[in-house]
């Protein structure tokens, strides 16, 4: 597979069905799935088949975009009523993953967008808004390439051949649309001859550093060292990391940022170790919304990941109680500055983030 899919997340050419990598099978099997049914949308997010915020931002436009046609197709011919279906079905497709403000940011685009179309356009019908639909989610997966492609530059801009990076979890390509947020300045490193070495956190419990990110880096060509989470420090200490390069599933105004859980405590080391802490992802991620991290609902997920996935027998005893947080918030004074699409934001990151929103 190309290291800079595009594809992994797609609409059918007859706009009937919505087309996915199951990213939870991966680096064993390539698996594609195709659907048109609600139902399977929703558990493709919650059983991390299609995951990464801007992924699951762009699958949810397609998602909508199918789901109208099929709902035109089998009799709703009236386009307000359309809306409303529609606007219901992706209030529930937006309960499979509460984090990741990209989910609930596309969602709210393409019905916010759906609404406009009708009222500005005289003769609109249910056919035209099921075209516009489509073209609105096609713009949102094209607006996704360019942005990955900003934050890589601005990324590539802070270090320099030999460097080491640590990164954690996976924002890679299969994460986004091509480069990814925190792979970006990697990759792109890579074409322009910039070699860095990357130390990749496997990501307990759901592994995605190493079924991702290790998968993704290797296939580039990029020198990547695979490591237990438990070990950061040992390498940090060492000297071989001079920056951390993390994504994001939603930035507060103050600057907190929520993504996979653990990414916390590599800010911390990183902080001890005077490295610096880089957070890599679009203004989209921003959540003006939300004031600090303190507000950030976090998704908790089933106690067998931890006890039983990936092992050939379970771990603990059954009985045993689980805490399993899929992501933390990392404190804005641990950040050293956040790589948007829209440029380098630093703190006071109240100011930055208000800056980069207005300009
Ligand atoms: O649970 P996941 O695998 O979807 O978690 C992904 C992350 O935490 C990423 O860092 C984040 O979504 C940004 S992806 C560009």
């Amino acid at each position: 597979m190309n290291y800079l899919p595009t594809d992994h997340v797609k609409i059918s050419e007859d706009g009937l069905s919505v087309i996915f990598l199951d990213q939870s099978a991966l680096p064993n099997e390539t698996v594609f799935y195709s659907t048109d049914e609600l139902q399977r949308m929703y558990d493709a997010i919650k059983r991390l088949e299609v995951r990464g915020a801007p992924c699951i931002g762009i699958f949810a436009a397609y998602c909508c975009s199918v789901r109208a046609r099929k709902l035109w197709l089998s009799g709703v011919t009236n386009a307000d009523l359309l809306v409303a279906r529609v606007s219901a079905e992706m209030e529930y497709l937006n309960e499979s993953r509460p984090t990741a403000v990209n989910l609930s940011w596309a969602i709210n685009r393409m019905l916010t967008k759906g609404e406009e179309f009708l009222e500005k356009t005289a003769g609109a019908t249910t056919a035209s808004l099921c075209e516009f639909w489509e073209q609105e989610a096609t713009r949102i997966h094209e607006e996704d390439i360019e942005m990955c492609k900003k934050i890589a530059e601005y990324g590539l801009s802070l270090v320099k051949d030999g460097d080491g990076i640590l990164t954690h979890c996976n924002a890679g390509p299969l994460a986004t649309s091509r480069y990814g947020t925190a792979l970006g300045p990697i990759l792109l490193g890579k074409e322009r001859g910039v070699e860095l070495h990357v130390f990749a956190d496997e990501t307990r419990p759901l592994l995605q550093g190493a079924r991702l990110t290790s998968y993704e880096l290797y296939n580039a060509g990029v020198d990547v060292t695979l490591i237990c989470d438990n070990m950061a420090s040992i390498v940090m200490k060492s000297g071989r990391i001079q920056a951390c390069f993390v994504g994001c599933d939603r930035i507060a105004a103050n600057g907190d940022a929520a993504n996979k859980v653990g990414t916390s405590g590599v800010a911390i080391l990183a902080k001890h170790y005077g490295i610096p802490f880089y957070v890599l992802g679009p203004l989209s991620t921003i959540d003006r919304a939300c004031p600090t991290g303190d507000e950030i609902k976090i998704e908790e997920r089933r106690s067998d990941e931890i006890k039983e996935m990936f092992y050939s027998k379970p771990m603990a005893l059954p009985g045993v109680k689980c805490y399993n947080p899929a992501f933390d918030v990392t404190d804005h004074e641990l950040i050293t500055a956040i790589i948007t699409d829209k440029g380098i934001l630093r703190a006071p990151y109240e100011e930055s983030i208000r800056k980069a929103f207005e300009g």
